[in-house]
């Protein structure tokens, strides 16, 4: 859904304060259906424009390529330790020995899984979709997630990150609760969460809040899922009774408990303390510099300014990302230490001043942002009939140009084998252009969700993308790509 209002500037944290301490006038209402929501649509905060930092195109299109390897050799790597660990605790149970693999096996299962199942989220992990799909469903079930409704919600997440009325995935709403952040490490408030969504989907119920992010045609499969879900635990359960141990349930359902510390470890130094309701990454995000078993144990989460910024980026390119980025962002954290460092008081000052937050400053601007490249027609006056584009050699094998002619948009594509093809150019889900996605094969990633659509035809091949897009005739003749408007 559109905003109809002018979205506001990208602003300063140190702006954003003065104007947000008048904006809490209803400091708990969290929910995406209340007074709240109804204001951030107002003020232009959903489905905004965010600041980018620039890159140059060429850069961008080295860093988006999609790989299977790094993702397979991590996956065997990850795998191998949730299975070994689950091995030795399956045969060293009954004594004292079997708490240091299931320690393994749940910080594995209950923290390090948040990770697989954030970048297979996105599709962005593994080159292959049936990959990412795969550790997807099973990395969501690991973590107490219903795989169909997480996938709408992070989708909200990313288009309105911490934007209060808007936003589902606020990990901690003002004024925080303390008691609920150390029940977090054990796994509790996240347990009591997905209870309390999981079985009214299995009898086909869903939350206010979530009809306003869940395609409707996509109800049912949330249902299904929560079905499957409780299924398996009712199986683990009836195995823990029949066998007359816990064994069992040390395998599925409690190392989300005994293994949920790393979860909030890592995952509340994504935004915890920093500013609410402002359309710049770098003002609501951390990049924390980690070292590398951290970063193998949270797959490159942990440059969240950067993912943030370009989704499309998969985890494996984040490092190089920040490399390119990190004279327009604020410095990185130097540890998980030093993220905590601040994190800690900011949440005790929240409890007292819920308008506090994390005020940090930003590098001055050093060139305006580059996006992808713009054509815009020399003949606006032109109805109908074929228009010139630009010089066909503009358009590289697997790539998209923007056209803008009079008041409309056009994405312009080519595919590897050399084929031109040209559809609308805002992405039918939100209003993206989508010349700042991916071509890859014969589709187009969009760059703010990772919906898909097939270039040929226009029609959706990802959600959350439900709707297609339209496509125009497109031809070279004589050195140039021209466009039938017709
Ligand atoms: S804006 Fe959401 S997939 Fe394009």
């Amino acid at each position: 859904m559109s905003a109809t209002v002018t979205p506001p500037p990208q602003t300063k944290a140190s702006t954003a304060a003065a104007q947000h301490k008048t904006e809490w006038e209803t400091p708990n209402d969290y929910s995406l259906v209340g007074e709240r929501t109804q204001e951030a649509i107002q003020k232009g905060y959903a489905e905004a424009d965010w600041y980018q930092c620039p890159v140059e195109p060429a850069e961008m299109r080295k860093l988006l390529a999609r790989r299977n390897w790094p993702a397979i050799r991590d996956s065997i790597f990850w795998f191998g330790i949730l299975i070994g660990s689950g091995a030795a605790g399956f045969y060293l149970w009954g004594t004292w020995w079997a708490i240091i693999p299931f320690l393994i096996y749940g910080m594995i299962y209950g923290g390090s899984a948040d990770s697989r199942w954030h970048e297979s989220s996105h599709g962005t992990a593994f080159k292959t979709d049936w990959m990412n799909n795969v550790l997807y469903e099973i990395a969501s079930f690991m973590v107490m997630r219903e795989s169909t409704l997480w996938r709408w919600s992070h989708t909200r997440h990313h288009s309105d990150t911490i934007i209060v009325g808007r936003d589902p995935e606020i990990a901690s709403p003002r004024p925080p609760s303390l008691l609920m952040i150390c029940l977090g490490f054990i796994g509790i408030p996240q347990m009591l969460s997905y209870v309390k969504k999981v079985i009214p989907h299995a009898f086909g119920i869903m939350h206010a809040d979530e009809q306003t992010y869940v395609a409707k045609d996509q109800w049912n499969r949330v249902y299904w899922v929560a079905r499957v879900h409780l299924l398996i635990y009712a199986a683990t359960l009836g195995a823990a009774y029949y066998y007359s141990s816990l064994l069992p349930l040390m395998f599925v359902g409690l190392p989300s408990l005994y293994g949920g510390w790393l979860m909030p470890l890592y995952g509340l130094t994504q935004h915890a303390g920093l500013a609410e309701n402002v359309l710049d990454h770098r003002l609501n995000c951390r990049t924390v510099n980690m070292n590398i078993i951290n970063r193998f144990l949270y797959w490159n989460m942990n440059y969240h300014i950067e993912h943030h910024m370009f989704p499309l980026v998969p985890y494996h390119n984040l490092p190089k990302l920040h490399a390119l980025i990190k004279d327009d962002t604020p410095p990185p954290y130097t540890s998980i230490y030093d993220a905590w460092k601040e994190i800690i008081p900011a949440v005790l000052k929240q409890r007292k001043d819920p308008t506090y937050f994390v005020d940090r400053p930003l590098p001055e601007p050093k060139q305006e942002a580059k996006r992808a490249q713009t054509y815009v027609s020399a003949d606006p006056q032109q109805l109908a009939g074929w228009i010139s584009v630009c010089d066909a050699l503009d358009i590289l094998p697997e790539s998209v140009v923007r056209f803008d002619h009079a008041e409309k948009t056009f994405a312009i594509y080519r595919n590897a084998e050399g084929n031109l093809f040209a559809t609308s150019g805002i992405c039918t889900h939100g209003k993206v252009h989508l010349s700042e996605g991916l071509v890859k094969g014969q589709q187009v990633e969009c760059p703010k969700h990772n919906g898909r659509f097939d270039i040929r035809d226009g029609l959706p091949q990802r959600k959350p993308v439900c709707k297609g897009l339209k496509t125009f005739s497109v031809k070279e003749e004589g050195g140039q790509v021209l466009l039938n408007l017709s």
